[in-house]
């Protein structure tokens, strides 16, 4: 399966899955991103120099998953943790062919200028690496002033960075945010409705390219890495669907298209628990009921993630429908019925059975006797598809295996 994507709708979508880890501090790859931009006007780069540094900067915390990790990233300027998600963040586009040449910036994305100097990198490296962490250290600056505008902070953070030419960062880099930041337009598009015409206007110049499967996999996975590291308790839960569900469309004989697509849909259908704050995520007992409306945002936001992503219009469909229940009682739209989709009911048992199979924080991993219990009256109050719980059955030494990735 090759499909038609534009790779900057990717990194932009993405994006939107990274920044709601801030929980309510929203936005802060997109302007690290448009901050980067701003100063690579008055650096000397071409077009596609700099579409590589937004990409980087939009991903550039693709290392964090959980919130508590993000807020240390704001509320301390030069925190003695911090290479650590620059660690994670390289090796996961490292392993990813369509972002592998981002991962060195990503990197060294915390290093100081002073240090870059001893290291053996690529000036370009060590240019967008150093501008991305100046700029991420501008929004983290704006963030500790407390002010009502950004550009009420324009005066102490410019001083601030300035303090820090030859040291944390490069003079070149510094000189270029002076100028850029000079001018008022730059705080006022730090606003998110400037922000998000300036970086849409981005995405609706990129040109669309064939991607086949395996990259489009790819990407995904790094993305299911990112949801299932948010938490101790769901580690490759998004892997686990998204191999059960592929397994199971074909055992249904959907076509090796609805199978693949599938597959994504697994890795992504947790998206949007980026935004669930850790304590919610993690608690131990049951969720009281603001959490559990909190909790039940997720897979809303997972939609509103992919949802403008031309060519996965079915995965974005079969993700918002995951927790959906045939007798319209699910959520985020209270689907019922024909409404729901097959693929989104083989991808809503997928995800039935992988939690169960999996240990959670307030009981250990479930035998197949206890999941068809639970299971069989789900189906009983028309929560999910009898037939698909059927198929399971008929494999289910296979399924358990397939969802919790273990060997015979
Ligand atoms: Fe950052
Ligand atoms: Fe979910
Ligand atoms: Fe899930």
């Amino acid at each position: 399966m090759s499909t038609k994507i534009n790779l900057r709708q990717v990194v932009f979508s993405l994006s939107r899955a990274l920044d709601l880890v801030g929980v309510d501090d929203m936005h802060h790859g997109k302007r690290v991103a448009f901050m980067a931009y701003a100063c690579s006007q008055h650096l000397p780069m071409d077009n596609h120099e700099r579409d590589t540094l937004i990409q980087a900067a939009m991903l550039h915390d693709c290392g964090v998953s959980n919130t508590n990790t993000h807020s240390k990233l704001v509320k301390e300027f030069d925190w003695n943790c911090s290479q650590i998600h620059c660690k994670v963040g390289e090796q996961l586009l490292s392993s990813c062919p369509v972002f592998s040449h981002l991962a060195p910036v990503i990197a060294y994305h915390h290093t100081h200028w002073k240090r870059l100097q001893d290291l053996d990198i690529p000036n370009v490296i060590e240019r967008d690496s150093n501008l991305i962490f100046l700029v991420d250290r501008v929004d983290a600056l704006i963030a500790q002033q407390n002010m009502p505008e950004p550009i009420m902070a324009k005066k102490i953070v410019r001083e601030k960075i300035k303090s820090y030419r030859g040291t944390l960062f490069s003079p070149e880099l510094v000189e270029s945010f002076l100028k850029a930041s000079n001018l008022s337009a730059f705080w006022l598009t730090l606003e998110s409705e400037p922000l998000y015409d300036m970086l849409r206007g981005w995405v609706a110049g990129g040109q669309d390219q064939m991607i086949d499967f395996d990259s489009l996999r790819s990407i995904a996975q790094i993305f299911a890495k990112i949801v299932d590291a948010k938490s101790p308790f769901t580690v490759e839960h998004s892997q686990g669907v998204a191999r059960l569900a592929k397994q199971l469309a074909h055992w249904d004989g959907q076509s090796a298209e609805v199978a693949d697509k599938l597959e994504l849909a697994g890795l992504l259908h947790d998206l949007g628990k980026l935004r669930i704050p850790d304590e919610i995520l993690d608690k131990p007992d049951k969720l009281n009921e603001m959490e559990f409306s909190v909790m039940q945002g997720h897979s809303f936001e997972s939609h509103y993630i992919l949802k403008d992503i031309a060519g996965l219009e079915e995965v974005a469909l079969w993700c918002s429908q995951h927790h959906e229940k045939i007798n319209g009682s699910g959520y985020p739209f209270k689907s019922e019925g024909d409404e729901i989709s097959r693929p989104s009911r083989i991808l809503a048992v997928a995800d039935v059975f992988q939690a169960l199979a999996q240990k959670r924080p307030y009981r250990g991993s479930l035998q197949l006797e206890d999941i068809f219990t639970i299971m069989d009256n789900m189906v009983q109050s028309g929560n999910i598809d009898a037939s698909l719980v059927n198929l399971i059955r008929e494999h289910e030494k296979e399924c358990y295996q397939i969802a919790l990735f273990e060997s015979d």
